[in-house]
Order: C-alpha cells, then sequence, then structure tokens
C-alpha cells in the first residue's frame, strides 16, 4: 500500500496554533487512518506515529526503528475520555495527576482493557503506557484522526532521541510514509514514566516532571525509589543501551580552572559539551558544543542535549567527547539518566 522508498514531508512550520486551515491535514490523517506510519513533532521528543488499533500498522513501527519486540510502545490521545476503550479502571489518585500534568510530558501505566489495541503495543504486557502530549501540532492530529496512536520517540533503535525535524530525517527517510515537520521540542527530553498498577506509584523513567512535582498532587504517593538499572525495570526499554552518539564519550564533573595543556594531547581531536560558563577553561584547540548558558540552567541543558549528541557525530575527526555533569539536584535527574546511558557510566578520572 505504501511506497516505503518515498517519506513525505509536511512542513507545518507556520501552522503551529491553526493546523485545522493547513491544507494537507487530511493527508496526513488519511496516513494514518490507513496504517501509514508518520512521525510527529511533541514537547518532549518528536514520536513515531500509527494507529495503535492496528496490528500491521504497529509491527512496521517496530521493523522502521529496529525496535526489539518485548518493549511496549507509549499511546498517545487528546482527551481522557479516549481511555474507556482500552483502559480497564483509573483510580481516583492517577485522576489526580492526570488533571495536574495532562496535557504534558508524563505517561501513565495504567491496567490493560483488552479488545480495542493490538497486542504488539503492549508488548503482550497487561498494562498499557498512555501519555496526552501538549505540543499543539500534536494535538490537533490526535483530535482530528480520534485514533489512539501508538509512538515510540522516532529514531533508529539505540540512538539518540529526536528534536528536531532534520534528527528524524536523519534516521527514519525512506522507511516510513511522512515525517511532519515543525520546531525544536520544547523539553528536549522524553516523559517522565509512571507506574500507576500499583500503590505507592513507582517512577520507571525520569523526565522534566520529577519526584517532588508529582508529590505535591500527591502526598506520599510516589515511591522514594526511581527504578531505571536493574535487570528487570518497570519499563522493558530501560534495559537496552540508549541513546548513545556515534562518538566515545565521557562524564567530568569538575572543572575549577583551565585544563593544563602542557602534555603532548592533540586537543583539536577533542570534543566538549559544557554550559558556556566553562568555555574559558577548555583548551583553544578542541570543539566545544555549548548545552547551556550557566551550570545549573537544566531546562537548557535538556532542550539541548539531544541536539548536541547529533551534532557531535557530524564534527570532523573527534576521537573523544567529554560531557559536563550537571550539579546532583532533583531538578536534573533526567539530565543525569540520559547522559549516563550515552556516555555508558564513564566518568572522567584524573586523565583527559
Ligand atoms: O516523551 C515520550 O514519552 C516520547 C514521545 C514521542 O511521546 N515517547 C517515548 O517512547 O519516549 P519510547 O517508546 O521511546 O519509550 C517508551 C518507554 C519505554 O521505556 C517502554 O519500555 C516504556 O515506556 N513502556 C511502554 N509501555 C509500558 C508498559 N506497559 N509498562 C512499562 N513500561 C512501558
Ligand atoms: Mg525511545
Amino acid at each position: 500500500m505504501f511506497n516505503l522508498a518515498i517519506t513525505t514531508i509536511w512542513d507545518v512550520r507556520d501552522f503551529t496554533s491553526n493546523l485545522i486551515e493547513y491544507p494537507y491535514l487530511s493527508d496526513i490523517i488519511e496516513t494514518y487512518k490507513q496504517g501509514g506510519l508518520v512521525a510527529l513533532p511533541t514537547e518532549t521528543v518528536y514520536g513515531l506515529g500509527a494507529d495503535a488499533t492496528n496490528d500491521d500498522a504497529v509491527k512496521r513501527i517496530y521493523e522502521a526503528k529496529g525496535r526489539p519486540s518485548d518493549n511496549p510502545l507509549i499511546v498517545h490521545i487528546y482527551d481522557t475520555k479516549q481511555l474507556e476503550d482500552f483502559v480497564e479502571s483509573i483510580s481516583e489518585a492517577t485522576e489526580r495527576l492526570m488533571e495536574a500534568f495532562w496535557p504534558g510530558p508524563i505517561t501513565f501505566i495504567l491496567p490493560l482493557k483488552e479488545g480495542v489495541l493490538c497486542d504488539r503495543v503492549t508488548g503482550g504486557l497487561n498494562s498499557v503506557a498512555v501519555r496526552m502530549p501538549s505540543h499543539p501540532v500534536a494535538r490537533a492530529l490526535l483530535k482530528e484522526v480520534d485514533l489512539p496512536i501508538a509512538a515510540p520517540s522516532a529514531n533508529l533503535s539505540g540512538r539518540p532521541s529526536p528534536t528536531t525535524f532534520e534528527h528524524v530525517f536523519h534516521d527514519l527517510d525512506g522507511r516510513i510514509d511522512g515525517i511532519i515537520q515543525s520546531t525544536q521540542s520544547d523539553a528536549g527530553l522524553e516523559s517522565t514514566v509512571l507506574d500507576c498498577t500499583s500503590f505507592p506509584f513507582r517512577i520507571a523513567r525520569p523526565g522534566t516532571i520529577t519526584r517532588s512535582m508529582l508529590n505535591e498532587i500527591l502526598p506520599n504517593g510516589i515511591d522514594a525509589l526511581v527504578e531505571t538499572s536493574t535487570d528487570k525495570p518497570i519499563a522493558p526499554g530501560m534495559k537496552y543501551k540508549h541513546y548513545a552518539p556515534e562518538t566515545p564519550l565521557k562524564i567530568f564533573e569538575r572543572l575549577e580552572g583551565p585544563i593544563e595543556t602542557t602534555d603532548e594531547k592533540d586537543w583539536s581531536k577533542k570534543a566538549f559539551l559544557l554550559p558556556a560558563s566553562l568555555l574559558p577553561f577548555i583548551p583553544k584547540q578542541a570543539q566545544t558544543i555549548v548545552l547551556s548558558t550557566s551550570e545549573t540552567d537544566i531546562q537548557q541543558a535538556n532542550h539541548n542535549l539531544y541536539a548536541a549528541l547529533h551534532e557531535l557525530d557530524q564534527l570532523e575527526d573527534i576521537e573523544q567527547a567529554f560531557i559536563y555533569g550537571y550539579p546532583n539536584m532533583e531538578e536534573a535527574e533526567a539530565l543525569h539518566n540520559r547522559m549516563e546511558k550515552a556516555a555508558n557510566h564513564v566518568y572522567v578520572k584524573e586523565e583527559w
């Protein structure tokens, strides 16, 4: 039905607030309805969307990404009324969190009601992950198509998540039916995933909505532990290698003065991903990519992290890259989680 070699690009950058007038809206909707794969912008990262009730369409998501079949997908909705179709029950505590944070960058794992979503979406689990994105384009599309849309991040499995159209194009051109071109994703890191199938709720993947923010709505309702690195994590995706750039990456934690350059090192083959405030300490010959203005601007670093990892792989002749490990504050938990995976948990010791 689809010509896989050709990926249509729909540029909606001028229509972000009023997609309804967009001339090609019906083409996009029709592509989803016929089981096509269309990448769409969201406020966290770009997603690779398909009809979550269509088994062939969902199968093609796994093929296009090269994703292991035991790693279930997040289902995207525009209205909580859609949950009646495929969620068994929603507790009052979960409802309170939905009211506080939806639409927005948080995914709730809920008990699955069988029969509507295809089995592949949930990877055979008896729960389903659901998110209501706030991005105006995503919202308009989800409303018009009026289907639950399964959407993992629109990258090849194991690669950094895409926060711009170019990132999606780089990984998936020729493998999917269409890409909706919008602006750079705001948040820049994937949603917080919260397991609401047992109480207290557990964070399965940290995101920009933190445990303190959740606890403010639901005092004592959130387990203290963020379970991300065990062999059998709540979110199966957390056990896989993730977010890795092709260039070897190490994390450095402190820099209180200029790096000494008296040795024989060829600094032109090294790159630094860091806040602008640390630029004066970096050897002149090294390449640099700025993540934020200051060492404490976590939101900016979140927003820029994946774009910086993509940019790193475009630099020529870099043999080793270093990324600044921002201060260990709660706000930076998601940033640390993604950085540690990108750097394979390797830190700079004494030697650069
Ligand atoms: O921000 C986001 O969440 C983005 C945008 C596109 O919405 N999506 C995203 O999807 O990050 P993905 O597929 O890259 O990550 C989904 C994560 C995986 O770690 C997966 O294992 C977990 O959610 N997950 C999905 N369904 C689950 C379930 N029923 N139980 C536990 N974990 C689940
Ligand atoms: Mg992903």
